[in-house]
């Protein structure tokens, strides 16, 4: 799993850039699924046919990232965020911009960057090595895209890596594409691979409503309580995956975040309740589809989430993708 999880977070996707991403799923899924396909909105749908009820796995491609937004005369960058992009990890930071330039950030140099108490985003700026606007044009353009240049590593059951959201939601569900025993599926399977989750949940808006599941389940990160003074939330890395009972954009459907409790006790996968006041997932778009979607979400407790270093660990990623497989199996 490792390898996969490698080439999911090597892959560039800022939100509506996540065809690399979607091409190796692709390549991924194609055999472990009834059909694959692409709605208008760029969401890849991979179907098991199943005679019951309709389960719908979200877990979203795209990641945070910036935009290009001015190129001054002497070949400097300026740039806007996409999605929650966290201006005091920026300085010091490379940023891969869609075509391969990469470019470095620093900040206004009136202040020491460390030093600036005002760390608007307009004060940032990227060094691409140009000389100027004109080759600096050669290699980017308004509106070119960037993210945290790619990195990846591993040190026992720890792994770190930009774009571990929601790269390693996207790798539990191809995981489980593989793992699940076709005949033993109670559900008309849709494993959704969405597209502008960190800019709106948008793309499993418009999949919901064209899927139009009875059950939707989102496979994203959380964050953890564990680093030092950190704030009090009661997660971990290792401990399990957490079932959500809230987030800052929903309440998780009590029937099936009890279902998954149920499950998880009855096959001792280890698990832990998330209840997070910050942020949400693509089952908040999932729940208020049409007449209403019973949905929860299944997280992996991730440290420095929307940071060049987010941290999880493996044995929640395996336990996850046993959960869900139990929870999908008769
Ligand atoms: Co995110
Ligand atoms: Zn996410």
């Amino acid at each position: 799993m490792e390898n996969l999880i490698k080439k999911l977070v090597y892959a560039f996707g800022p939100s509506s850039k996540e065809n690399s991403v979607k091409e190796i799923i692709k390549e991924e899924i194609s055999k472990e699924v009834d059909e694959v396909y692409e709605d208008n909105f760029g969401n890849l749908v991979g179907h098991i046919k199943g005679p019951n009820k309709s389960l719908m796995l979200a877990a979203h491609m795209d990641q945070i990232g910036v935009m290009v937004t001015n190129i001054d005369k002497n070949g400097f960058l300026r740039i806007g965020s996409i999605g929650g992009l966290r201006k005091s990890f920026l300085v010091g930071q490379k940023i891969l911009f869609e075509g391969g330039v990469e470019g470095f950030v620093y900040y206004e140099n009136k202040e020491s960057p460390w030093e600036a108490k005002d760390q608007k985003l307009e004060k940032f700026y990227v060094d691409i090595g140009a000389t100027d606007r004109t080759s600096a044009k050669k290699l980017v353009q308004i509106g070119t895209e960037g993210i945290y240049k790619p990195s990846f590593s591993a040190n026992g059951t720890r792994i770190t890596a930009p774009a571990l959201d929601d790269r390693i939601g996207c790798a539990v569900a191809i995981q489980l594409l593989k793992n699940l025993r076709r005949k033993k599926i109670k559900y008309d399977l849709y494993v959704v691979f969405t597209v502008q989750e960190e800019i709106g949940i948008k793309g499993a808006k418009v999949s919901s409503y064209d899927i139009t599941p009875d059950i939707g389940i989102a496979l994203d990160v959380t964050d953890a309580g564990d680093t030092p003074e950190s704030p009090a939330i009661s997660l971990a890395l290792g401990k399990g995956p957490a079932i959500k009972i809230m987030d800052a954009g929903m309440i998780a459907s009590k029937k099936i975040r009890t279902l998954l409790i149920d499950t998880a006790k009855k096959n001792k996968i280890p698990y832990q309740l998330e209840v997070l006041t910050g942020g949400t997932t693509d089952a908040a778009a999932i729940q208020i589809t049409k007449t209403g979607v019973e949905s929860a979400a299944v997280s992996i407790s991730t440290r420095y989430v929307h940071t060049p270093g987010e941290t999880l660990d493996m044995t929640d990623v395996e336990n996850a993708v046993k959960l869900l497989k139990k929870f999908i199996e008769k």
